[in-house]
């Protein structure tokens, strides 16, 4: 049965206008539509922002270490409905269970980290120039934020900027995606139960030139003081000239061209799974998906062998059973990748499966489980042969796709991993100090991995990116703290006079002409 859903500012579903309407269908059984989906225009937006800035103060005055208590209680609700929100992930985005599982379990763990920053939100004592004058930091919080995400993560990337902007005394308006709506708003209502007063944390479903109105209204009524934005580069674009407008930084977390680099002396087996896992696992819609394995000419046959035999003999289908990747997140995503086919040319060799595009049963995939016909399934695609300045190679292609290519000496493999221009993850298979840390040393990306996929970042690192990645903003652990607080410096005179910093400092009189006896 399909849900209804609302976008709720206040506490109440909101009022204004209707937008439209749209479904969000279940991508494995597209006949199965999960939830009704209203979606709110942009004066409704920029209403939910004026709401949130409406309750900031009174939820700022909160004690901190209170507001992680009512951390520590998401934690629990979240954790008590473990297993209903993943299977409410899979059927709505078509994740496999196992990985749903592991999704909401990122959320519990972004809430046990911050649930004691209630108790830190450290500042710091600082020693001044004269005597009785004290100097101190403090943390506030930014203000109000809206946070804008996709729904490849649905939940757990949401939880990375709602945990940490609440704990921290922001209030926050929420604006996930449309064909997210059912697994949102189930989180929205877990983070609710947790005893959140009205207008901390908003929810509000609207399209794309809804969002970015009520952004723009929200801005320029003075209502809006932080965004958070999960999506493509070029939306990350615009979301970043606006925000810079208003002399506001926003917090960017944009899209990925993965390179794998496999050097000679690399475990080939490990490698080969890594790239399996990376490339298709979520049928390659991560941010953090494999983008191009850069494999030593030398062992280059080997591993496209076996990577080839790997994505041939793996399991693709029905997301409820034991799958490597199910179907696309949704029509939009599938309507892309097929864009992204297209980019395949004659010099390229493919391997993989029985052929290229969506599955069913004119271009069936052996092994297949479920019924192709009924989703969005497409066949896993490895294009050996891509070059540095192929289509294949320069751009993110958000689906199972992996391009292979080959190189000689280490600094071009560095030149071709850096190429895109994007900067998010990277991954070396290599056995040599001396190449994990020149790859260090020469890679663009915000993450690395060595001997390790480009997926699967823990939830308290530093998680972002530079160049068309994102602006150097950073997610997780103690580092998203500086999105949304800004830091506060006060000094205290109890001298009783006018001390003049630089001026009224005493001097202690040193020799500098002193020098050892000979
Ligand atoms: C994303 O795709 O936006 O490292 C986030 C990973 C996940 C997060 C991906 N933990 O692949």
């Amino acid at each position: 049965m399909a849900s209804s859903i609302v976008s709720i500012i206040n506490g109440r579903p909101a009022q204004g206008p209707a937008a439209g309407r749209v479904d969000s269908p279940n991508p494995s059984r597209l006949a199965d539509v999960v939830a009704e989906v209203t979606l709110a225009d942009a004066a409704t937006f920029a209403a939910a922002c004026a709401a949130a800035k409406q309750a900031q103060q009174l939820w700022a005055d909160i004690p901190a270490p209170v507001r992680g208590k009512t951390v520590a209680a998401m934690s629990r609700i979240v954790e008590a409905n473990k297993e209903s929100l993943a299977r409410l992930v899979t059927r709505e985005l078509g994740k496999p269970h196992a990985e749903a599982l592991g999704e909401v379990q990122e959320i519990i763990d972004t809430c046990d980290f911050f649930l004691g920053e209630g108790r830190r939100l450290y500042g710091q004592t600082v020693p001044s120039e004269m005597p009785d004058k004290q100097l101190f930091t403090f943390r506030v919080p930014v203000g109000t934020a809206a946070v804008v995400t996709a729904g490849n993560f649905p939940v757990a990337v949401p939880s990375w900027y709602l945990v940490p902007a609440l704990v921290t005394g922001n209030t926050v308006v929420w604006k996930p995606a449309e064909y997210a709506a059912a697994s949102a708003m189930a989180l929205f209502e877990l983070l609710q139960a947790a005893g959140l007063p009205e207008g901390v944390l908003n929810i509000v479903f609207a399209d794309g030139p809804a969002t970015f109105g009520g952004l723009e209204q929200a801005l320029a009524a003075g209502t809006l003081d932080k965004i958070g934005f999960t999506g493509s580069t070029a939306v990350g674009a615009r979301i970043g000239e606006l925000a810079g407008r208003y002399l506001q930084s926003p917090c960017l977390e944009l899209g990925g061209k993965n390179p794998m680099v496999v050097t000679p002396n690399a475990d080939l087996r490990l490698a080969v799974e890594g790239a399996l896992f990376s490339g298709f696992g979520t049928a390659g819609q991560r941010c953090t998906s494999l983008g191009t394995v850069i494999v030593h000419e030398s062992v280059h046959d080997e591993f496209l062998a076996q990577f080839g035999a790997a994505a041939s003999a793996a399991a693709v289908g029905d997301p409820a059973a034991e799958v490597l990747y199910g179907p696309m997140l949704d029509q939009k995503f599938a309507s892309r990748f097929e864009e992204y086919l297209g980019w395949i040319q004659p010099h390229h060799k493919i391997l993989g499966s029985s052929a290229v595009g969506r599955i069913g049963h004119a271009s069936p995939r052996a092994g297949f489980i479920g019924d192709p016909e009924a989703g969005l399934f497409y066949h896993p695609t490895i294009v050996d042969g891509v070059q540095a300045d192929d289509a294949l190679f320069r751009q993110e292609t958000f689906g199972p796709i992996v391009g292979v290519t080959t190189y000689t000496g280490f600094a071009d493999a560095i030149a071709l991993a850096n190429a895109p221009g994007y900067g998010l993850s990277a991954s070396i298979y290599t056995n040599d100090p001396r190449e994990v840390f020149g790859f260090r040393r020469g890679v663009s990306a915000g993450m690395l991995s060595v001997n390790n996929s480009t997926s699967g970042a823990e939830a308290h690192l530093p998680f972002g990116g530079n160049g068309k990645s994102g602006n150097g903003s950073r997610q997780s652990g103690i580092w998203v703290l500086d999105q949304f607080t800004r830091w506060q410096a006060m000094n205290w005179d109890y001298s009783g006079h006018l001390q003049k910093a630089q001026m009224d400092v005493t001097e202690i009189a040193a020799d500098l002409d002193f020098r050892l006896k000979a």
